[in-house]
């Protein structure tokens, strides 16, 4: 029978015997998977593992310390954070369009953490001639059974040629969560003691914020949504709604403006939209019905707390015919 004990022991000694003395390396996105993969690979082979941290600057408050610090502290892994957060904002100006927002997050995400890659690789065929030839990745049950349950090896091409490496760099895998769901890769990781706001983590897409700023992304948009977000999380969780809820969207209308009034005076600002929404598996979803005085203790805390929103909106869409995210 299942216990996540067993699976912790069984997975450790699988590590070591895959891994031997090797070096490994595992990106982490501040999710769920990427954290239990790499504490398990850690727990099995120690310091022959570094983690690789990207902020991309697209990231809610708060994310980046929890993992520098909470998760540091909880594992003991090392970790490298990469901070290009003035380079995504370069790559990302005055794009408005959705899926040119992703196509260049994407690219410019996989650039970061392959110059990453490349430098590590570098530094241990340095220190000891032993180069690193294994990638973590959190892949899980489901999606092996989506992709047909093919694996073994990542080819991972580094398009820009880093300083003599190799065009193609083959990696072994290793995947340690590949026959898990994911409230099985939360026990785990909640018996592998990592922090709870990591382990409960409700979904959050890659591209992050920058999905959810409707219009062009820019610095001072990117901190008005960061706090009304965090404002909107804070007081989620302060009702006791986080398992409640599948996940709380908050867009920011970045070329909408509306007339407001505030103090003594006229206001022309943003509003910002609340998309709270029950699904099971994110490919239908139900707009969720949060009780009116939470809305309007949220409505009022965007409004006095965070400069240039003076309304706040509600969707009440389901999916279909809307999306989760509305980008
Ligand atoms: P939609 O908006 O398609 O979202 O109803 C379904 C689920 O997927 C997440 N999502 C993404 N996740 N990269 C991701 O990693 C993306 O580009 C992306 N777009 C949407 C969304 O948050 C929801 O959980």
């Amino acid at each position: 029978d299942w216990n996540s004990g067993n699976v912790i022991a069984e997975q450790v000694a699988r590590i070591q015997a895959q891994v031997g003395t090797g070096k490994v390396i595992c990106g982490l996105s501040g999710g769920v998977d990427s954290a239990v993969a790499a504490a398990l690979v850690h727990k099995a082979i120690g310091d022959q593992l570094v983690c690789v941290f990207v902020d991309h600057g697209l990231l809610r408050q708060d994310e980046r310390r929890q993992v520098e610090e909470d998760y540091v502290k909880a594992t003991g892994v090392r970790l490298v954070t990469v901070d290009v957060r003035e380079q995504f904002l370069t790559a990302l100006e005055g794009v408005s369009d959705p899926e040119t927002k992703r196509k260049i997050i994407g690219r410019e995400f996989i650039r970061t953490f392959e110059q990453a890659q490349a430098e590590l690789i570098k530094e241990a065929a340095a220190t000891d001639g032993d180069p690193i030839r294994f990638l973590v990745q959190g892949t899980l049950y489901p999606d092996v059974v989506e992709s047909g349950g093919g694996s073994g090896t990542a080819n991972i091409k580094s398009h820009h040629n880093v300083g003599g490496l190799p065009e193609d760099l083959q990696f072994e895998l290793i995947e340690p969560l590949r026959t898990l769901f994911k409230d099985e890769v939360r026990a785990i990781g909640a018996e592998l003691g990592l922090p709870a706001e990591i382990v409960q983590r409700q979904p959050f897409p890659g591209p992050g914020l920058g999905i959810r700023i409707v219009g062009s992304i820019t610095q001072d948009r990117l901190d008005l949504l960061r706090h009304a977000d965090a404002i909107v999380r804070a007081e989620l969780t302060a009702a006791g709604l986080d398992r409640e809820i599948w996940q709380c969207p908050v867009v920011l209308l970045a070329d909408v403006r509306s007339v407001g009034v505030q103090g003594d005076g006229r206001t022309y600002g943003h509003p910002i939209v609340l998309r709270p929404v029950s699904s099971e598996d994110a490919m239908t979803a139900d707009w969720t019905r949060l009780p009116y005085d939470l809305l309007a203790r949220i409505s009022n805390r965007i409004t006095n707390e965070v400069d240039g929103v003076n309304r706040v909106v509600l969707d009440v869409t389901s999916k279909p015919p809307g999306t989760i995210e509305w980008e």
